[in-house]
């Protein structure tokens, strides 16, 4: 895949949402994304950043303004083979299928022949961390980071241009949130999909983005746009620096404005 960073790979223009029974849920967003980058989002709870990633997903269509995702609307450029993935919070695996039928779901659901996926679905059930043994599991055989991990495979097998990830390490503790903070890092140096990842996490924010945009809450808007400016890789080291605590304070200040 070729990155390019000069040109909005994500693009929202003036991006409203309402519902008959709230409106403004989103007023006025405005941001370009290159491809390629990570970016995180933060803010507080019910300030519309779900509704925010569902709208770049094409789940939702924004009820004012222009969502453009490869200077297409979401829908279109779904059609056009551009692949967004979604992880949510809750991992959205089907319980009595086994982590490697939960990954190969995606290609079942295009009837594809297994010859054709079996191997690839084998890679990134490794790459996210589990082993062969674990894919013959079924989901309430694994621990919660397990089952986050498979959800994880379950996004990266489609090979997408774009990862949508909705706080999906918030349950978890902080030492294996860490960890996995590192792991996708890892990957997506590797693969270099557009990141949009949404936490409520500070620290998780500063590790992993090279922007963090903050959302201010009713209506729901961009508040800040905070630039990371820490080189990747990026190792654990690098949370233990003064850099990184000054950078923290900066977006904690930016974060509290928002619901003062
Ligand atoms: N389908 C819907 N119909 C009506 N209102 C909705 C719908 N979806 C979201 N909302 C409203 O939009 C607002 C923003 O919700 P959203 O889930 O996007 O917030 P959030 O920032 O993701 O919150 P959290 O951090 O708690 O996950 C809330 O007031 C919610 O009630
Ligand atoms: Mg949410």
């Amino acid at each position: 895949m070729t990155i390019t960073t000069d040109t909005a790979f994500i693009h929202a223009d003036q991006v409203g949402l309402s519902f008959p029974s709230v409106s403004d849920v989103l007023a006025n967003v405005n941001f370009d994304i290159p491809r390629g980058q990570f970016v995180s989002i933060l803010g507080a709870s019910g300030c519309g950043k779900s509704s925010l990633l569902r709208v770049m997903s094409g789940l939702q269509t924004a009820t004012a303004g222009l969502m453009l995702l490869d200077g297409r609307s979401p829908g279109n450029a779904r059609e056009n083979n551009l692949r967004s993935a979604f992880v949510f919070q809750d991992p959205t695996l089907l319980p009595w299928r086994t982590v490697r039928s939960n990954v190969s779901l995606p290609f079942e659901l295009r009837d594809r022949p297994e010859s054709e996926y079996l191997e690839h679905v084998k890679e990134t059930i490794n790459l996210v961390g589990l082993t062969e043994a674990d894919a013959d599991k079924r989901p309430r055989e694994l621990s919660g980071g397990m089952r986050m991990r498979a959800s994880l495979a379950r996004a990266l097998v489609t090979n997408p241009d774009l990862m949508l990830m909705d706080e999906p390490f918030a349950p978890l503790d902080d030492i294996l949130r860490q960890q996995l903070n590192e792991e996708i890092l890892r990957i997506w140096t590797d693969q270099k999909w557009t990141a949009v990842f949404v936490t409520h996490n500070v620290s998780e924010a500063v590790f992993l983005s090279q922007r963090i945009l903050v959302m201010h809450p009713r209506p729901g808007r961009i508040a800040a746009d905070i630039e990371v400016p820490f080189d990747y890789p990026r190792t654990a080291k690098l949370r233990a620096t003064a850099e990184f605590a000054e950078l923290m304070g900066t977006v904690s200040q930016e974060l509290r404005r928002t619901v003062e």
